[in-house]
């Protein structure tokens, strides 16, 4: 019997790095996973059949979760396919460079619209289906608690997933389901594999433990929120980051 055996997971942004590296974590510990993608579906796909070869169970499901009218038929979909759910990976993010010489509206809505906007849309539609004893997990950064200049609006919208965690937490509390973040370090990802030639020696110098994380070492954390060893933890965000300091 697996840990998560049973239970029914939506990951959002599961297509590629770190959130494919949840999906398949979950799965391999027992959840039926619901691949979320807005726009990779071949990548989305692949991560299905990885999870399928291994022997567990998962399915693709394409939301832009920027655009709110996408946001309930990925939490339907959840039910149609797998009956229940349990636990919400709030994953799905985008990061730019954005200092005060380069920012502009339309990248402050992007950011906050996918970020938080859609971060807080997709747990109110789960909230109305999650079964007492579930899970919120949301993928914070370091970078909201040692923000860097040059990324302005993604550190802004970090620290608003991190408000959102501990206000989340106490409202869905009295439900026993409980809301953690977890906060990465430098992760080796799709998203980030330009800037890492240039970042990954000054940031691996900055961490302790000396080394870029993968998404497995986050999918690591990811597995214990969501699982009943972590029955007593709720509003708090959770440092994965080799010991980091942005
Ligand atoms: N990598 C790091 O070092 C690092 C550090 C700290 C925190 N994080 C956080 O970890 C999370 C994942 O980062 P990553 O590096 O793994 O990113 P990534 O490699 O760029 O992958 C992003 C994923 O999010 C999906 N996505 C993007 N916009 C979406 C939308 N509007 N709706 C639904 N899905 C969407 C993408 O799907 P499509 O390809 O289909 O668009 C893709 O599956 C983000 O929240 C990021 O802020 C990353």
């Amino acid at each position: 019997m697996h840990k998560l055996s049973g239970k029914v997971a939506i990951v959002t942004g599961a297509s590629k790095g770190i959130g494919a590296g949840i999906a398949e974590r979950l799965a391999a510990d027992g959840a039926a996973v619901i691949v979320n993608y807005a726009h990779s579906q071949a990548d989305a796909d692949a991560v299905v059949q990885r999870i399928a070869a291994a022997g567990g169970k998962a399915f693709a499901v394409k939301a832009d979760i920027a655009k709110p009218a996408e946001i309930q038929p990925l939490i339907d979909a959840a039910v149609s396919q797998f009956g229940r759910l349990d636990i919400l990976v709030n994953n799905a993010g985008v990061y730019k460079i954005d200092s005060l010489d380069t920012l502009t509206a339309e990248s402050f809505d992007e950011h906050f619209n996918i970020n938080v906007r859609g971060l807080l849309l997709v747990t109110q539609a789960a909230a109305r289906v999650l079964a007492a004893g579930g899970a919120v997990v949301n993928i914070s950064s370091g970078v909201a608690k040692s923000p860097y200049p040059s990324v302005h609006v993604y550190c802004a919208t970090k620290g608003a997933v991190d408000v959102l965690t501990r206000s989340l937490a106490m409202e869905l509390g009295p439900r026993n389901i409980r809301v953690v973040g977890i906060a990465p370090g430098f992760v080796a990802t799709e998203g980030n594999a330009a800037s890492a030639a240039a970042m990954a020696d000054y940031l691996v110098g900055k961490t302790p433990l000396g080394r870029v994380g993968q998404p497995r070492d986050i999918a690591a954390t990811v597995a214990y929120a969501v699982s009943d060893d972590a029955a007593w933890v709720t509003g708090a965000t959770i440092d994965v980051a080799g010991g980091l300091v942005f």
